[in-house]
């Protein structure tokens, strides 16, 4: 669970302002349903938005504040500051830089480096690769092609992507993939072609449990990118790396019962069948049993 959204109150006249403080951070706004468009504009960072709330008598609350993570702080900072605002760093929390700032129309913002449930994930350095793939970050560049790619309904059936995707949802994807790793929540990767750096999938991970050092590892491959062993070696290389940099003692991967290409990749991977978690995944078209499927260090890979 996370929270999803704070609401501050705005005039009408100040939102420009606010939502070029706001640009700084990474949110774009977003479309609020047409109900609420005449009172609300909405800003949008991969999962979290930012509510302005239109109002002739906006209140600023004098010590109420909205805390974000910033993937790169000091880069933030630095945007921040450039765009004449004033910045004021403070003791850090958890090791974690954090400073504070105001937007135009008077609110307290919080910027921080990460927050206490995770400190960034680093990205593979130097980038994964084999002969035939490599894994690389998002790019705004990659938007045109992420929304083309999510309309195939075998990635909406069984991935999380929401069915109609939008390049709204995209752009929210490739944003929320740096602010989810500077929040250490997930890391999420584009598979490339090794010779040109074109996109061909996805594969990340998510849900760590740094208590037991486990985490999940999950892909999807274009349509048109299938079948030539893509998803089995990025999956292989972010595995092992994952132990190696990551520390993980386990790698679970769970494929639903009905997906039997996504089973032959656990296994092609050198994941191990461990049995059925039964109704364990709510998919579109309804809860479906899991195959959970785990890679050890110590497993031949
Ligand atoms: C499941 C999915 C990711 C597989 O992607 P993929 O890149 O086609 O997978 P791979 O190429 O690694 O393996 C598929 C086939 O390629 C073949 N292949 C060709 N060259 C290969 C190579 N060098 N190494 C491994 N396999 C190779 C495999 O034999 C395999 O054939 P088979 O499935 O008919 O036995 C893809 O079908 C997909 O995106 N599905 C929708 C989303 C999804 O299900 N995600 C997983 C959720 S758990």
């Amino acid at each position: 669970m996370s929270l999803q959204h704070a609401s501050l109150e705005t005039r009408p006249d100040a939102v420009d302002g606010e939502v070029a403080f706001w640009a700084l951070l990474g949110f774009e706004r977003a479309d609020p349903p047409a109900t609420l468009r005449e009172r609300a504009v909405w800003l949008q960072r991969g999962g979290s938005q930012i509510h302005l709330l239109l109002t002739d008598e906006p209140v600023a609350p004098p010590l109420g504040h909205v805390a974000v993570t910033a993937f790169d702080q000091s880069g933030a900072l630095e945007r921040l500051r450039a765009a004449g605002h004033e910045v004021d760093e403070r003791a850090r929390h958890w090791g974690a830089p954090r400073a504070f700032a105001r937007t135009p129309a008077g609110h307290r913002v919080e910027v921080m480096a990460w927050g206490p449930a995770g400190r960034a994930l680093p990205l593979p350095d130097p980038p994964l690769r084999d002969e035939s793939i490599l894994l690389r970050p998002w790019t705004l560049d990659d938007v045109a092609w992420v929304t083309a790619a999510c309309q195939d309904p075998a990635i909406v059936r069984f991935t999380r992507v929401p069915s109609p995707y939008t390049e709204a949802e995209a752009r929210g994807y490739v944003l929320g993939a740096a602010a989810e790793r500077a929040t250490g929540e997930s890391l999420s990767l584009a598979i490339a072609d090794a010779r040109d750096g074109d996109p061909l999938g996805a594969v990340g991970m998510q849900r760590f449990d740094w208590e037991h050092g486990k985490g999940d590892i999950g892909y999807w491959v274009a349509r048109e990118a299938r079948g030539r062993g893509a998803a089995t070696r990025a999956t292989r290389l972010l595995a092992r790396w994952a132990f190696d940099a990551l520390e993980l003692a386990r790698v679970e991967l769970l494929a639903a019962v009905i997906n039997e290409r996504s089973q032959r990749v656990a296994e092609r991977a050198g994941f191990r069948r461990e049995g059925i978690l039964r109704s364990a995944w709510r998919l579109k078209e309804g809860r479906v049993d899991m195959v959970v499927f785990s890679l050890l260090p110590t497993d031949d890979r």
